[in-house]
C-alpha cells in the first residue's frame, strides 16, 4: 500500500536547540503527488529522510501503508529515493547502473532484464543503455537515476530536489518527464523542492513549511487563491504578492481600506467577513497579486475605478517574455503589477493604477493569518 501517515513527527538533531521538524502530521493518500516546499533549512529533507529511514525519528510515528516503519531499516521500507546529486556509478554502464539495486537483491537475471528494459523505454533512454554516465548529458543522467528508482517498483517514490542541478530549460523538461512518469505509474510520490514553480506545476497537493512547521496543506489552486497566511502568500507566486498596511473603515454601509494617502473601496461581500470578525477601525494587511492590478480605465466602471485607484510612478519595467512587470512607487510603498506586454509603459512615467478589490486578500497584522 502506497499511503503514508505521519503522526506528530518531530526531529531534533543531537546538540540542536530547535526542532528541525516540529509536530508534523499528515496522511498522504495512495497515488498522490505530494510536494513539500519551503525556504532553505525549513526541514524538508529532514522529513523525507526520516520517511526513507536515513534519519532517526525523535518523536512521533511514520506508517507506510498500515505498517509502522520507525524501526524498519531503510532497505525494507519499500521506497525509492532520487536525490539532487544522482550519484551514478561512473565505471558502470547505464544498464548496470539501473540494474544494480536489483542485483543486490539477487533478482533473477531475466526479471532484471525485463524491468530495466521497461524502465528504459518509459524514460526513452533505450539507445543509451550501453553507454557510461560520462557520455551522457545532465538530463539523461537524471533519467538514469529515475530508472534506478523505477525498477525497484516501490510503494512510494521520494524525490529530494532532483532537478536543482540542471539548467533552467532542462529543469522544465524533466519536470514534464516526472509528471508523465507519475501519470503512467500512478505511484505515490513525495517531492521536495524550494522552487515554488515546481511545487505549483507538479503537486496534486502542496505542503508549505517554514522553520520546521507546516504553514498550509492544500491543492496548488487553494494555496494560490486562499493562502493561509502572509508567509504562504509571499512565498508562493512570482513575483511575490504585494502587501500594504491600512485601516479598515466601515461607515454608512460602505467599507474602505485606508492608508495615509489613499482610500480604497472594499466591495460589500469582501467587507462582510472583516466586519463580522471585528476588524472595524483596526489596521490590517491587504495582499494583492501582480495580476490583480488594473491599469486601464475601460476595465472598470468609472465609479469603481475612482474609488480604488491611485497614482504611481513606474520605477522599473521588466520584460519577461510574455509578461511585463512594472515596479511602482505610490509615494507610500512599492508594488509590482503585471501588464499587457504590448502596452507601452515607460520608466519614470506616472500612471493610474486600480486594484481588483474583489481579489484582494486581507490578513491580521499581528498573527499574519488570512482573515478573508
Ligand atoms: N545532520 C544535521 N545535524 C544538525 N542539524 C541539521 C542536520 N541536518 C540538517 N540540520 C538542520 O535542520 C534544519 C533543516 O534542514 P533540512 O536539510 O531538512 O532543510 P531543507 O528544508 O531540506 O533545506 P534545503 O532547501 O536547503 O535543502 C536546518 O536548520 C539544518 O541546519
Ligand atoms: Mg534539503
Amino acid at each position: 500500500m502506497g499511503n503514508v501517515t505521519f503522526q506528530h513527527v518531530s526531529k531534533r538533531y543531537a546538540g540542536e536547540k530547535r526542532k528541525s521538524v516540529n509536530d508534523f502530521s499528515l496522511k498522504v493518500e495512495e497515488g498522490e503527488f505530494l510536494v513539500l516546499v519551503g525556504p532553505s533549512g525549513c526541514g524538508k529533507s529532514t522529513l523525507l529522510r526520516m520517511l526513507a529511514g536515513l534519519e532517526d525519528i525523535t518523536e512521533g510515528e511514520i506508517y507506510i501503508g498500515d505498517k509502522l516503519v520507525n524501526y524498519v531499516s531503510s532497505k525494507d521500507r519499500n521506497i525509492s529515493m532520487v536525490f539532487q546529486n544522482y550519484a551514478l556509478y561512473p565505471h558502470m554502464s547505464v544498464y548496470e547502473n539501473i540494474a544494480f539495486g536489483l542485483r543486490l537483491r539477487k533478482m533473477a537475471k531475466a526479471d532484471i532484464h525485463e524491468r530495466v528494459t521497461r524502465a528504459a523505454k518509459i524514460l526513452e533512454i533505450e539507445s543509451h543503455l550501453s553507454k557510461q554516465p560520462k557520455q551522457m548529458s545532465g538530463g539523461q543522467r537524471q533519467r538514469v537515476a529515475l530508472g534506478r528508482a523505477i525498477v525497484r517498483e516501490p510503494a512510494v517514490f521520494l524525490f529530494d530536489e532532483p532537478l536543482s542541478n540542471l539548467d533552467a530549460k532542462l529543469r522544465v523538461q524533466m519536470r514534464e518527464e516526472i509528471g508523465k512518469l507519475y501519470r503512467r505509474l500512478k505511484t505515490t510520490m513525495i517531492y521536495v523542492t524550494h522552487d515554488q514553480i515546481e511545487a505549483m506545476t507538479m503537486g496534486t497537493r502542496i505542503v508549505v513549511m517554514k522553520e520546521g512547521l507546516v504553514q498550509q496543506v492544500a491543492t496548488p489552486e487553494m494555496i494560490y487563491t486562499r493562502p493561509a497566511n502572509m508567509f504562504v502568500a509571499g512565498f508562493i507566486g512570482s513575483p511575490p504578492m504585494n502587501f500594504m498596511h491600512g485601516k479598515f473603515v466601515s461607515m454608512d454601509g460602505a467599507s474602505f481600506f485606508e492608508t495615509k494617502r489613499y482610500s480604497l473601496l472594499i466591495p460589500e461581500e469582501r467587507a462582510k467577513p472583516l466586519i463580522k470578525a471585528g476588524y472595524e477601525g483596526k489596521v490590517i494587511v491587504m495582499g494583492v497579486r501582480a495580476e490583480d492590478a488594473i491599469y486601464k480605465k475601460e476595465e472598470l466602471s468609472l465609479e469603481a475605478f475612482i474609488s480604488t485607484q491611485f497614482e504611481a510612478v513606474i520605477e522599473m519595467r521588466e520584460l519577461l517574455g510574455s509578461d511585463v512587470y512594472l515596479y511602482l512607487y505610490n509615494k507610500e510603498q512599492r508594488l509590482v503589477i503585471r501588464v499587457d506586454p504590448r502596452a507601452r509603459f515607460e520608466e519614470g512615467k506616472t500612471i493610474q493604477v486600480g486594484l481588483d478589490m474583489n481579489r484582494a486578500h486581507f490578513f491580521d497584522k499581528a498573527t499574519e493569518e488570512l482573515i478573508c
